[in-house]
């Protein structure tokens, strides 16, 4: 297996989602896509074809044979667009910030100022990477991102479980230059196994390359046990 990408078809989801309130105004956070947009480049570049699923970024991606880009607004439409794809992936890489709630009605028209303070409620938007978490066959690899303020590696292992990931790839607000927006990014990368592999800050393409080789070595695990006859655990 000297190319284990090369006949894989990967999705990677990437940037932020909006959440409107109403025509002009909306909820979302500070991704600006890079972290997504270098691992599909990675992907290409190791010979898979790349579905992107993209929120609303400013970043791009060269034109490229093996890849296609799906352009998105919300989590919902995030949501409808993956679960479309998730029967056909075999890998999936989630390093989009999904709102994980959206207000629960969208005003028809402008609010108006008039009130000195007005609530809006918010309701659970369906998350993806748990959806394909709950569906993925043994064919199938996830790899999940922690984006964390506090409790890193309590938080991600939490994640890692919960969303039935094969890796789950943690950054964390406290270190300096890393996540939402730089160009640099500092990961650890836990396994199922529970094994980490820690990295220091890098630029988010050598990031990417990182996260690409960790997938790579699962799926010539995933071989090796298929040829051996061991199925996953
Ligand atoms: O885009 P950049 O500016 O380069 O920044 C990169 C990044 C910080 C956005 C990226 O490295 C990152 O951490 N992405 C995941 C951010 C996040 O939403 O993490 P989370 O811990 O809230 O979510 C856990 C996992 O579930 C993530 O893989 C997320 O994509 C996925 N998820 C979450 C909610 C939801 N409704 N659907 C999901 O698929």
């Amino acid at each position: 297996m000297s190319q284990p990408l090369s006949n894989k078809r990967v999705l990677v989801t990437a940037g932020p989602t909006r959440e409107a309130i109403d025509p002009v105004r909306y909820i979302s956070n500070h991704s600006s896509g890079k972290m997504g947009y270098a691992i599909a480049g990675d992907f290409l570049e190791k010979g898979a074809e790349v579905w992107l699923v993209s929120g609303p970024v400013s970043v791009s991606i060269d034109t490229h044979p093996a890849l296609k880009v799906f352009h998105v607004t919300s989590a919902q439409e995030m949501y409808a667009v993956c679960l479309k794809l998730f029967p056909q992936t075999d890998i999936a890489v989630f390093a989009a910030a999904v709102a994980d709630y959206r207000p629960e009605t969208i005003a028809y028209q402008k609010i108006k100022k008039k009130e000195d303070s007005f609530s809006v409620r918010m309701v659970k938007n369906p998350d993806i990477a748990f959806a394909f978490g709950k569906m993925k066959n043994d064919r199938q690899l996830s790899v999940g991102f922690a984006l964390e303020t506090n409790d890193e590696l309590t938080n991600a292992i939490a994640k890692l479980r919960a969303k039935n990931f094969d890796m789950v790839v943690l950054n964390s607000t406290n270190d300096k230059n890393a996540t939402f927006g730089y160009d640099t990014n500092k990961v650890t990368i836990v396994k199922n196994d529970f094994t980490q592999l820690l990295f220091p800050l890098k630029s988010k393409s050598e990031v990417a390359k990182d996260v690409v080789a960790a997938v790579a070595d699962l799926v010539i695990q995933d071989h090796k046990a298929e040829v051996s006859g061991v199925g996953k655990i």
